[in-house]
């Protein structure tokens, strides 16, 4: 690889510190389950702590997913938390099961957030049927918010405004749900969509430079690509830094169920970018645009969502490659545990502090909201880099 960034003099996360970043998380979990197992979190925390909320949301499958990831280390170092966390699991699987059943809140294509780590994962961990119905009709619901004219996955709103006729790229992550429906149901109609929702999402909102479009607008009439904008990010030509994680992690992820060989290379040149943008303590700003020195608040989110990515990654890649990868995502994480991480619960009832969900800038189009918290997301990625680090995981996605 050409222009590879080198982050010289930069310690790894060690062994001992993954062993500790997880024993603080599973207790910071175990102790939320008294108010965190019949509700969910809030997507964001305020002043540092999360407040419940009725599954609702397109994040609530996030704090599942913290469940299951605990349960996994409970379990395996025999610890007694790990019966209350798998029944914690259950009942939140039951919960997502009524949410589908009943169609509250589905209306938009955020299925893979809600249901991989929730429901996928019940399933795949302790062989949760309702995890299974309940992830077979989200993908269900998924595929009706595919267009065949544009090939793509309608992100939000009603399917016949113009103003909504688009993709963001955060979907990327939606799509191994669609593969897992496939394997598991034997109907190829998931797979196939999947398929071409990741064709056109990569044809467009990947600029020339390898920075990403946020969202994607098409002509309704022809399913032409029309233009690209952001919604969450700065500003249109700027690059959101949680969409350009998404686009690490969604690389990796696209390759790993189509194994197209161009997938490999628009991983390097994405995650390049995105690590060129960092700022000396490598956790970025909420966009890439700001550096060290500018008076912006980070998103925490994004590195441990990259870091997620080049661990996936590094499983296709040539040794020299995956080493490259793993050890930038050691560097990553370590910065979040040794300046972002949560080390007391009096401080917060999250894991990782300084995290952006929606910043208003004076040329975006998002509300203004959990900037500078922690949140849900935030949280399961620093927990699945972690669980990544420690052994070789079994992915709910
Ligand atoms: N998928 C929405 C977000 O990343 O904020």
């Amino acid at each position: 690889m050409e222009n590879r960034i080198v982050f010289q003099n930069y310690k790894e996360i060690s062994a001992d510190e993954i062993g500790e970043a997880l024993q603080f998380a599973v207790g910071q979990i175990v102790r939320n389950l008294d108010v965190f197992t019949d509700k969910f979190q809030n997507a964001y925390s305020v002043n540092q702590f999360y407040q419940p909320i009725e599954n609702v949301d397109w994040t609530t499958g996030f704090w599942t997913g913290e469940i299951w990831l605990a349960y996994e280390y409970a379990l395996e170092k025999g610890m007694d938390a790990a019966k209350q966390l798998r029944r914690a699991g259950e009942i939140q699987v039951d919960d997502f099961l009524n949410r589908i059943e009943k169609k509250i809140q589905v209306d938009h294509h955020d299925m893979g957030f809600l249901y991989s780590p929730s429901c996928v994962a019940g399933y795949k961990l302790i062989g949760s049927e309702k995890g299974k119905r309940a992830a077979i009709l989200a993908a269900d619901q998924l595929i009706t918010r595919y267009h065949p004219v544009g090939e793509f996955i309608q992100a939000w709103g009603a399917m016949d405004e113009p103003g909504n006729y688009r993709l963001i790229i955060d979907c990327l992550l939606n799509l191994p749900l669609l593969y897992w429906a496939s394997e598991e149901t034997g109907n190829t109609v998931y797979h196939d969509i999947a398929q071409k929702h990741i064709h056109t999402a990569v044809s467009n909102v990947i600029r020339e430079d390898y920075s990403t479009w946020h969202t994607f607008f098409f002509d309704m009439k022809t399913g032409a690509p029309d233009h690209g904008a952001t919604c969450q990010g700065y500003r249109d030509g700027s690059a959101w830094a949680r969409g350009q994680a998404w686009g690490v992690y969604g690389m990796a992820l696209a390759y790993k169920y189509t194994k197209n060989p161009e997938y490999i290379s628009i991983f390097h040149k994405v995650t390049e970018y995105f690590l060129r943008h960092l700022p000396k303590d490598l956790v970025p700003f909420w966009d890439l645009e700001f550096t060290d020195g500018d008076e912006q608040p980070r998103d925490s989110s994004s590195a441990s969502i990259a870091a997620c990515g080049m661990l996936e990654m590094a499983k296709y890649l040539e040794k020299e490659d995956a080493d490259y990868y793993i050890r930038i995502a050691g560097q990553l994480v370590k910065a979040l545990w040794d300046f972002y991480a949560v080390k007391d619960s009096e401080v917060s009832n999250g894991l990782v502090l300084h995290s952006t969900y929606s910043n208003h800038s004076p040329y975006n189009t998002c509300n203004h909201y959990g900037v500078d918290e922690c949140n849900s997301w935030g949280d399961y990625f620093y927990m699945e880099a972690l669980t990544r680090l420690r052994k070789d995981w079994k992915l709910y996605w």
